[in-house]
């Protein structure tokens, strides 16, 4: 008989938004299958469990459709062995997480799973960063993208509004060429927020004109999340502290 996987969402990086459900499913487990992005905090109290801990993230360099057959045999041999199997990874496992591709091999395998959501970067880096992401006076919708994507594409979304971008912190100047090209005034703020909710949480805050000059400066190298749009004024009162708004 085979084990069982957890697909679990292990949160932006601070412990205390893992849920409930996802400390039963760790307890539970056999084997942790962890992706870069799970905070350092969160392994160091999954090593005091006593449990494997199996490096299972992206590795420099490398083919991401090779590694994810890696990862998916990873699944399969240790469910096939009987084992509970934590599949865990940054923030919610459905968003630019890979956890669909997952879920799908283990459906074709028929290896049984269950997924946990997690507290995805998208809302929870932001508020930690004292930004609201609406505001009824200054924002009624939330674009989320890629900065991996081409920004051209975004031109078919509405670009007022506030904008959320994962995986932009390389292509950062190209992204504010662009919203400026599209429209938006060169005065608009920006927050550039590095590994949101842990301790080394970074925010640098400026606008469409000055934020990539400022991030140099910074020597911003960890994950990083953008947010444009009239809310990150707020950041400027309530840097640093969770909500609270
Ligand atoms: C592959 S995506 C995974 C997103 C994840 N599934 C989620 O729901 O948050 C990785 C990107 O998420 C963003 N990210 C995730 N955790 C973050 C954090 N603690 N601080 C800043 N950005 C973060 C960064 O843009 C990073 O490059």
């Amino acid at each position: 008989m085979p084990g069982k996987v957890y697909i679990v969402g292990a949160g932006p990086g601070d412990p205390g938004l893992l849920t409930l459900k996802a400390i039963r499913a760790i307890e539970e487990a056999d084997v942790i299958l962890y992706d870069k992005l799970v905070g350092d905090e969160i392994i160091e109290m999954i090593k005091k469990m006593n449990k494997k801990l199996v490096y299972a993230g992206k590795r420099s360099c490398e083919d991401g459709a090779i590694r994810q057959k890696e990862i998916n045999e990873l699944m399969k041999k240790y469910a096939l062995e009987g084992k509970v199997v934590v599949r865990l990874k940054g923030g919610d496992p459905f968003v630019f997480g890979r956890g669909g591709v997952e879920a799908e091999f283990l459906v074709r395998e028929n290896i049984p799973f269950e997924i946990i959501p997690g507290v995805s970067s998208i809302n929870s880096v932001p508020a930690y960063a004292g930004i609201p992401l609406t505001h009824p006076e200054l924002s009624s919708s939330i674009l989320v993208v890629t900065g991996r994507d081409d920004i051209e594409a975004w031109k078919r979304t509405p670009l007022h509004g506030t904008i959320v971008i994962l995986m932009g912190r390389d292509t950062l100047a190209d992204i504010c060429n662009k919203l400026i090209e599209a429209g938006r005034d060169p005065s608009t703020p920006v927050a550039v927020i590095e590994k949101g909710t842990t301790r080394e949480q970074k925010v640098i805050v400026g606008n469409l004109k000055n934020i990539v000059k400022k991030v140099r400066e910074a020597k911003i190298k960890g994950a990083t999340l953008i947010v444009v749009g009239e809310v990150v004024r707020f950041s400027n009162i309530l840097n640093g502290r969770p909500q609270k708004i």
